[in-house]
């Protein structure tokens, strides 16, 4: 598929069959997030897949333990596939996918945040690209910053100078895959 069209074609999926992804579609996976840009070269982004749907609902659970309903701005984010902020009896922040990447940066470097959401960013279209579902989620530090939180990332050896940047939750749609969602419009100038 043009890549163009892939990226129109590639939704965020909050539905999950419990079916697991393929070992081998989730290290192509975890490939396209390591050959993502990286600022100056450094290649600092850390993934650890979670390839476990047991581990995956009980990080899930983690990610919204802290999650704060009275800062939202208000609005919805999809009708089609509800987020926490349009449901708030979905419980789980993987809601209910069978794997999860977690993309871990240093604390101190001014560009890892911006460096793990380009991984997450290529994981989800390589995701797309093989079938995969996926949505990237957010509060990542939030997710292990808690006891149950920091014993897991002591047994992954995850280094106390790095923290979770982001999430790529993956797996199979459960139900109809969203359409292609209208841009909206006047978001761009070419200045000759
Ligand atoms: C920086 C960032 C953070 C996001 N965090 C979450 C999240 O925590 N939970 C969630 O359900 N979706 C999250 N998303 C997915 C967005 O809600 C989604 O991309 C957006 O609604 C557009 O829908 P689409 O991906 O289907 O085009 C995040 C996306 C980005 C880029």
């Amino acid at each position: 598929m043009d890549i163009l069209d892939l990226m129109k074609k590639r939704r965020s999926i909050r539905k999950y069959q419990d079916r697991q992804i393929d070992r081998k579609d989730l290290e192509k996976i975890i490939e396209a997030g390591l050959y993502a840009p990286n600022a100056g070269g450094g290649q600092r982004a850390r993934i650890i897949a979670v390839h476990n749907r047991a581990l995956t609902a009980q990080i899930g659970r983690l990610n919204l333990a802290r999650f704060d309903r009275s800062r939202l701005a208000g609005g919805y984010v999809s009708a089609e596939q509800p987020s926490n902020i349009d449901d708030p009896t979905i419980k789980n922040g993987f809601y209910g996918a069978p794997a999860v990447c977690i993309i871990f940066g240093a604390r101190n470097f001014l560009y890892s945040v911006p460096d793990a959401f380009c991984c997450a960013e290529n994981m989800v279209l390589e995701a797309a690209h093989l079938g995969i579902a996926s949505c990237i989620v957010a509060r990542g530090e939030e997710t292990f910053d808690n006891e149950a939180g920091a014993a897991l990332l002591k047994k992954w050896g995850i280094p106390d100078t790095e923290t979770a940047r982001c999430f790529v939750i993956l797996g199979y749609c459960d139900g109809r895959y969203p359409q292609v969602k209208p841009r909206k419009e006047d978001r761009f100038m070419i200045i000759d």
